[in-house]
């Protein structure tokens, strides 16, 4: 399987949905937030979905905690990837509050042999490489409903398209749950 062919797919995790509460209690939704969380307090936090992760032998390398202000539109940007042509390159995203499930998240192709000007988000030096709209076209999108495998090799960009705040989880594996990935799309 040729994990680059995929852009996103829906996955169903039998998580507790309890336990994204209590992480919202302790990290309540603000206006922006891109966090480089310790993967031992989330796995503290969110235990049935760890034993998940465990029961599909994916082992997590970082986990961000990110959070939206209403109407927020990301920057269309690829993640740092560690190597481009081995990846792993297939993040898990959690939503964690259905209220902001109308925001979508496009996904794109490059245009041509465009290129990207690299990015450092201020707050954790994490890098990111930006593109502009007449550089991509959309390939893609979906809605922020439920877990999604998402390919942060494409560029992409997430819009929380709802007068609320949004929050999700990005969970960045050792090795790419290729495992996970449906074969016929
Ligand atoms: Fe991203």
């Amino acid at each position: 399987m040729d994990e680059n062919k995929c852009y996103f797919q829906h996955i169903d995790i039998p998580y507790d949905p309890k336990e994204m509460t209590h992480l919202l209690e302790r990290y309540p939704l603000i206006d922006s937030r891109f966090d480089f969380m310790e993967i031992n307090e989330i796995k503290e936090l969110l235990p049935s979905l760890f034993n998940w992760f465990e029961s599909k032998d994916l082992e997590v390398d970082h986990v961000f905690l990110i959070n939206h202000r209403p109407y927020f539109k990301q920057d269309i940007h690829r993640d740092y990837v560690e190597d481009e042509e081995t990846g792993p390159r297939l993040a898990i995203n959690i939503p964690l509050n259905t209220e902001a499930s109308d925001a979508v998240t496009r996904v794109y192709n490059i245009v041509g042999d465009a290129t990207s000007n690299a990015k450092r988000r201020t707050e954790n030096s994490v890098i990111y490489s930006k593109f502009e709209p007449e550089q991509v076209t959309k390939v893609t999108e979906y809605f922020s409903t439920g877990p999604v495998i998402l390919n942060i090799s494409k560029p992409h960009s997430a819009w929380n398209n709802t007068p609320v705040l949004r929050g999700l989880l990005t969970f960045r594996f050792k090795k790419d749950p290729v495992n996970l990935i449906r074969k016929n799309t």
